[in-house]
């Protein structure tokens, strides 16, 4: 283990992690669509650094933009103060999101984008005299991110289970994936029928499940659930932090149901990939209510010390303009190669299922108790040269949208070789 290594065991704790079994590999650069470790080996990042890299690393354009922004300024507060990047990045994700969605509330996770949402649909209904309105509808498997209320809103018990004495109550629906929805719309009809009074909101991942293991929606699914929301005078809050730019195929993932949420939750990807940055879109009539003067004390109370960061909104700004010019037509070209590669992938004996959405993909592996597959073939795959992380027995593929036909080949040929060691 090298000595930076070493020090990381004494000294850091690291998400998601049994740091018994921590193994640490200590990234030095990134180039591209690869990173590079202290000995110069070069790995392809395979799961985008976690769902969020969009352009690559170290790419001209976003490393421009922030060192521009750095030679202005860091940081400076959003409360009681505004600035330059974070004016021009909300007016840019407004001209692309769906209709009828007006203003742009920052944060900086994933987490605190759904928290928001949460917050805001709860304080919404408040302010509007219709106080009964305190509960959440969600999916079963859900995952909206770790901080309570968004654990709160998720449903996978692996992660959420032992938090539950802590956690503000959500109703379940069951998830549609694997059928063709209707069980689901028709539990979704029944709750909303029966307690539409108590519910402010219904949260939602667009199209697929990412945590639960890359879970396919059937398609109508988000039309029909948007439509059952509005008749019912509920919000529909859609999580779009794994799926958004571009992932899935389309910049949002709500564009391919033509569906136009009260609220769009953004993160990942937001920044490119680059720094910590997320957003919380709404209406001009959710907005509304909360404004009158100070004393009636409507304001939405909530906020974080590094909302809206200049640097973060900078970089934002530019990767969105690089999306719009070329990184989503690659995208959308290398679909049918990276759709053939998981086919082929699907051949190897002791892969049990396939599932994609775009360049979002799980590998599910037939569980073999006691043995975690999924940490297996992700350890092993290191040593041919690319990074994936699993999900349980699910092995992610998500990499950068730039990704190219040989780094396609890399990541098949890695994987099945992965797959075929552990299983041998
Ligand atoms: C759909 C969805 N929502 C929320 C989150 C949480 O995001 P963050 O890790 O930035 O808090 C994630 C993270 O994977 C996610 O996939």
């Amino acid at each position: 283990m090298t000595d930076l290594g070493c020090l990381d065991t004494q000294v850091l704790w690291h998400p998601f992690t049994q740091m018994a079994e921590w193994d640490p590999l200590v990234i030095a650069a990134g180039d591209g669509n690869y990173l590079i470790d202290f000995a110069g080996r070069r790995y392809l990042d395979g799961v985008s650094s976690l769902w969020c890299n969009v352009h690559g690393h170290r790419h001209p354009r976003l490393d421009r933009a922030l060192r521009d922004q750095l030679d202005r300024i860091a940081h400076s507060t959003f409360l009681g103060l505004t600035h330059e990047p974070a004016i021009r990045l909300g007016a840019a994700l407004l001209e692309v999101s769906p209709p009828g969605l007006r203003r742009v509330f920052y944060s900086d996770s994933g987490a605190t984008a759904v928290e928001i949402a949460l917050k805001q649909s709860f304080q919404y209904w408040q302010l509007r005299g219709v106080p009964d309105k305190q509960r959440f509808l969600r999916l079963d498997e859900a995952y909206h991110g770790d901080t309570l209320g968004a654990v709160g809103v998720g449903g996978i018990a692996l992660f959420h289970r032992i938090f539950g004495p802590l956690l503000v109550r959500s109703i379940a629906i069951q998830s549609p994936a694997g059928s063709d929805g209707s069980a689901s719309l028709a539990a979704l009809e029944r709750e909303l029928a029966a307690h539409a009074g108590q519910i402010a909101a219904f949260v939602v991942e667009p199209l697929i499940q990412g945590a639960a293991g890359m879970l396919v929606h059937p398609h109508g699914f988000l039309a029909r659930a948007a439509e059952l929301c509005r008749r019912h005078a509920v919000h529909l809050i859609v999580d779009e932090v794994a799926t958004g730019f571009g992932r899935t195929g389309t910049l949002f993932a709500c564009e391919q149901e033509s569906v136009a949420p009260d609220f769009l939750c953004l993160a990942k990807g937001i920044s490119g990939g680059y720094l910590a940055l997320a957003a919380t879109l709404t209406t001009e009539e959710i907005y509304a209510a909360f404004l009158g003067a100070s004393h009636e004390l409507k304001q939405f109370f909530h906020g974080h010390t590094y909302t809206a960061n200049p640097l973060a909104c900078a970089v934002g700004v530019e990767s969105l303009a690089l999306l719009r010019e070329s990184t989503l037509a690659n995208a959308r070209a290398r679909m049918p190669s990276f759709a053939a590669a998981l086919d082929r992938i699907a051949a190897i004996p002791g892969v049990a299922a396939i599932r994609r959405c775009g360049l979002m993909a799980g590998i599910e592996l037939a569980p073999r108790p006691p043995r975690h597959l999924g940490n297996e073939v992700c350890a092993r795959v290191r040593a041919h040269g690319v990074i994936l992380r699993p999900l349980g027995d699910v092995i992610v593929w998500m990499p950068p949208l730039t990704i190219q036909s040989e780094d396609i080949a890399l990541l098949e040929g890695a994987t099945a070789a992965a797959i075929r060691e552990t299983l041998a």
